[in-house]
């Protein structure tokens, strides 16, 4: 089971291929910004609000349904047994996450249901409050696999439907059994889909109820507005997953989101796993920036806090991972403080649009969605 994943890493050396890949109830939304009604709460003038954010916080969906703004990654790297991203879950719903983001990709979907059933059936949590995202991989973006693709996960997961499923990437490799299809030279082989008719059997997976909210990941732009102006369309993508951090913060892709009431969620908000195979190894350590540390000083927090409340307060969803107990439990203790403006703005002052998921390699993909400016 392991093995198309780490062939997936080692086959692409230096290439960023994705590791693979409720304010509560008494409170006001986070939707509900004063300035801007029925707008997200991503701009700097609700920062007010941000300021309310509570660990059950949720942004109500362009379709309805709420996300929490808290997310547990589960994306294990490379040689990283699959018993710690199980006991990765446990530890998190223990200590009051939600929300779950997972991907048939990962392939540690059995683990990762195992864990959120086993905290069912010992009442720590109803499926009703588990947020469990899922993703739709490369190799079934063609309309008559996408329901393949999502059986697979409903199936390793042991779940009845999922709260969320995303089409993972833009891109669409071969059809088949390889989730990193190569031919003889190495190179991935690429497969042409309709984007727009991927979407709309991702429409008819909501219709019958397997997904209660469907949405897109790393879609730039010019692909979200391919599906936002398809005729005859049915739902919007609710939320559109993309790397943010402090030094790519996405600053004109969640002016573009807020505008359409798409939620941008954040991956990578700590800096990635650094894997050697696929994150550059001489860019900046994330963490290890000065300005976050001397900042986390003076709230008496971590960088990795820091980080994380950075995006919290701009209305963006923050998706960690962690799979030591410890740092889950600190990733979570964002709630009991908030950072100034003058802080926000010095945050700011760090972004110099860098990814460490660039996915170097297949840039010539014709959805490859980094070459546009976002
Ligand atoms: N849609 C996509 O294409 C996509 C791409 C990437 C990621 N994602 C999702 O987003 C999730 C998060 O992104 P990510 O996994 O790339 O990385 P991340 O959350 O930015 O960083 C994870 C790394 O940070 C370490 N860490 C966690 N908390 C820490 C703390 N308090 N202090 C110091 N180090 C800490 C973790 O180590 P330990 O685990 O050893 O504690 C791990 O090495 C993924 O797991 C996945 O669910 C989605």
């Amino acid at each position: 089971m392991l093995q198309p994943l780490l062939f997936c890493y080692q086959a692409l050396p230096c290439t960023a291929l994705e590791p693979q890949v409720k304010r509560s109830i008494a409170r006001p939304e986070l939707s509900r910004c004063r300035k801007h009604e029925l707008q997200l709460a991503n701009s700097r003038e609700c920062t007010e609000e941000a300021m309310e954010l509570t660990k059950d916080s949720s942004i109500t969906m362009n379709d309805g349904n709420r996300i929490p703004v808290l997310g547990f990654g589960t994306y294990s790297p490379e040689g990283v047994p699959k018993s710690q991203a199980k006991e990765g879950v446990k530890v998190a719903i223990e200590v009051g996450y939600r929300h779950i983001d997972g991907a048939f990709v990962y392939q540690n979907e059995v683990e990762v249901g195992e864990a959120i059933r086993e905290k069912i059936a010992d009442g720590t949590v109803k499926r009703e409050e588990i947020f469990y995202t899922g993703k739709l991989w490369s190799t079934f973006l063609s309309p008559e696999l996408v329901r393949t693709g999502l059986d697979k996960s409903l199936k390793a997961l042991q779940l009845d439907y999922l709260d969320l499923f995303i089409i993972h990437w833009p891109f669409s490799f071969k059809p088949g059994d390889n989730s990193l299809p190569m031919d003889e030279n190495r190179k991935v082989i690429y497969h042409s889909v309709d984007l727009r008719a991927t979407w709309e059997v991702m429409e008819a997976c909501k219709d019958a109820g397997l997904v209660k909210s469907i949405g897109v990941s790393n879609f730039n732009r010019r692909q979200l507005e391919l599906i936002l102006n398809k005729p005859g369309l049915k739902y919007k993508p609710v939320c559109n997953q993309v790397e943010c951090h402090v030094y790519l913060n996405q600053r004109k892709m969640q002016e573009f989101c807020k505008s359409k009431n798409i939620v941008l969620v954040g991956y990578s908000v700590l800096g990635s796993s650094r894997e050697k195979d696929w994150v550059d190894q001489t860019s900046p350590v994330l963490l290890d920036d000065p300005v976050l540390l001397k900042i986390g000083q003076k709230y008496k927090k971590s960088s990795a806090q820091v980080a994380m409340r950075y995006i919290l307060q701009q209305g963006v969803v923050a998706l960690a991972k962690s799979f030591t107990p410890e740092r889950i439990r600190q990733n979570i203790q964002l709630f009991d403080f908030h950072l100034a403006p003058e802080d926000m703005e010095a945050i700011d002052a760090l972004n110099k649009d860098m990814r460490y998921v660039h996915m170097k390699s297949i840039s010539d993909h014709p959805e490859f969605p980094f070459n546009d400016e976002y």
